[in-house]
């Protein structure tokens, strides 16, 4: 039985629980449109599961309701436990609920038939996009107006990523989004040539700054500390962390657009503050690593700490990787090649999709009236984890290697000066890693269907293989440097 004598988990558990299923649903399409990379004939000739519909519908069903649920679910449970209160607004709280799943559903029909205004990971319709404005602004009051009455004047810093995420998301959707509409279903952005590029940019890195990175860092400054039963590393570090990655993110979106009409000076901008960006990236991936130090046994014994511990390694490689390829002459090479799928992965599957797996796995059982992290089987934990590590190293190295021979062959010119090699000898040539990837996101995508099975066993209040509530002792005590109930 779930307990809500002191703080508000039904939602919570609304919310983890729709991270699962659409975890399955969005991964599922990822695989159906890698498969189609593959094997074209994939498409069946049908319109609506064609790859450039699905391919959006991927984007944001991982993105916006694996992630965005995902985010949703810690930080509210976060705030909860680290300001010693309830929700403020526990109606709004549903509200939000329901609104975000009526988004994703809304997101789920229009797609795959084609209603798109093309701007990517933005690529909803205005009445959509209205509703995420009002959704999102309802959890930030939800958010707020909990921080606002905590028992504990000290703010956590998890939430502090969680206000960036929430005040950051709200500013980029709702100026990106500006478009004036011609009907129910179709608008035009009130901007045009470079400046609609600059918006979008300032939009789509910004979504990875703020939505798939501040946020996801909320979630490693709680979980962390909580399952390796350990204080941060440094405080300290962790709020120049802070205030460093949300000061220098803002600046780099023009690498996008390295080499296109944007001012070289704008494209330069970006290019330098996306290689200081390496700096705090780092800092928060060594914060998160050395949380464990003196502790490193559990990494053999607890396979929810090596998610974690493997998905903050993710992030620190995937965070070396961007800045270099934002130096204009590395992505002179790696721009519009598979090297770029392979960055985007290393940070989606590695660190994003890592990072929560691990904290579902300590925050279910906990939803259903059990110990953190007292899943059904920890073997099964075990399983997904390499099963998830090894999809993708398959996926990112596969997508490296395509990136690196795509590059090279469209540049590669002969001695009279021609080409040596037409576009589709490029894509010939490329078919071996798309075969591989698919390896690895069957393989990725198997450990999310275990995952699934091991979270809906939990529910129904089963054991598997050994008393859960031994195998990984999590001490309810605080470890958040004071602050935590
Ligand atoms: C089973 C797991 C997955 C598979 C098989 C998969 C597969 C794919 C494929 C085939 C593409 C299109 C690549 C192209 O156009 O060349 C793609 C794009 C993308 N995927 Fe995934 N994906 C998976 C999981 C995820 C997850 C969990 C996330 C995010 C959290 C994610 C985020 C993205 C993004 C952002 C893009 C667009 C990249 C770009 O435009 O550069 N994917 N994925
Ligand atoms: C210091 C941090 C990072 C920097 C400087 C950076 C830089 C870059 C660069 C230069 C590109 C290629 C742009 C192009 O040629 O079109 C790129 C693409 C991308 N990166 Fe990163 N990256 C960073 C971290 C991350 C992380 C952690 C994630 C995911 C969680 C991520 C997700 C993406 C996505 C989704 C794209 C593809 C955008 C698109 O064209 O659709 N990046 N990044």
């Amino acid at each position: 039985m779930i307990d809500e004598s002191k703080y508000d988990l039904r939602v919570i558990k609304y919310f983890a629980i729709a991270t699962i299923v659409w975890g399955v649903v969005g991964m599922g399409v990822g695989l159906l449109i890698a498969g189609q990379l593959a094997w074209p004939a994939l498409n069946f000739d049908t319109p609506w599961l064609s790859y450039g519909r699905l391919r959006p519908l991927h984007t944001n069903a991982v993105i916006f309701a694996f992630g965005g649920c995902a985010l949703m679910a810690s930080a509210l449970y976060i705030v909860q436990r680290t300001c010693n209160t309830r929700l403020a607004t526990p109606k709004l709280a549903w509200f939000v609920f329901w609104g975000w799943q009526a988004v994703i559903v809304s997101a789920a029909i229009t797609l795959p038939l084609g209603i798109t205004s093309s701007k990517e990971y933005a690529e909803l319709e205005w009445p959509i996009d209205i509703l995420i404005a009002i959704v999102w602004v309802a959890f930030g009051i939800v958010f707020f107006c909990t921080i606002a009455k905590r028992k504990i004047e000290h703010i956590y810093v998890a939430n502090w990523f969680f206000g960036a995420l929430i005040i950051g998301v709200a500013v980029l959707h709702i100026f990106n989004s500006l478009a004036i509409p011609v009907s129910a279903t179709k608008s035009y952005s009130i901007y045009s040539g470079s400046m609609d590029a600059m918006m979008q940019w300032w939009y789509g890195h910004n979504a990875v700054g703020f939505f798939l990175t501040a946020g996801f860092l909320g979630i490693m400054y709680y979980f962390v500390p909580k399952q390796a039963e350990r204080p941060i590393y440094s405080y300290r570090l962790s709020i120049v962390h802070f205030w460093a990655l949300i000061a220098i993110y803002v600046w780099a979106g023009p690498h996008h657009l390295h080499y296109t009409s944007l001012p070289d000076w704008a494209q330069s901008l970006g290019m330098v503050m996306s290689l200081v960006l390496l700096a705090p990236s780092w800092g928060g991936m060594i914060n998160g690593i050395m949380t464990l130090a003196g502790a490193w046994e559990k990494l053999r014994t607890d396979p929810i700490i090596k998610f974690l511990i493997v998905s903050i390694s993710f992030y620190g490689m995937s965070t070396f990787e961007g800045p270099m390829m934002a130096i204009k002459t590395i992505n002179a090479l790696s721009h519009n090649t598979d090297w770029t799928i392979g960055h985007v992965h290393s940070g989606a599957l590695g660190w994003v999709a890592m990072v929560t797996m691990g904290s579902m796995y300590h925050l279910i059982p906990i939803l259903f009236g059990r110990k953190a992290g007292a899943m059904y089987s920890i073997k099964l934990i075990n399983l997904h984890f390499w099963l998830a590590t090894l999809g993708t190293v398959i996926y990112i190295a596969s997508m490296w290697v395509n990136g690196l021979l795509q590059g090279l062959m469209w540049r590669a010119t002969s001695i009279d000066g021609t080409l040596t090699y037409s576009f589709v000898e490029s894509v010939e040539a490329s078919y071996p890693g798309y075969y591989a990837r698919f390896i690895g996101g069957t393989i990725f995508f198997t450990g999310m269907i275990i995952m699934a099975y091991n979270v809906a066993q939990t529910a129904q209040g089963k054991t598997r293989d050994e008393s859960p509530a031994e195998a990984i002792p999590i001490a309810d005590r605080d470890v958040t440097n004071g602050s935590l109930a």
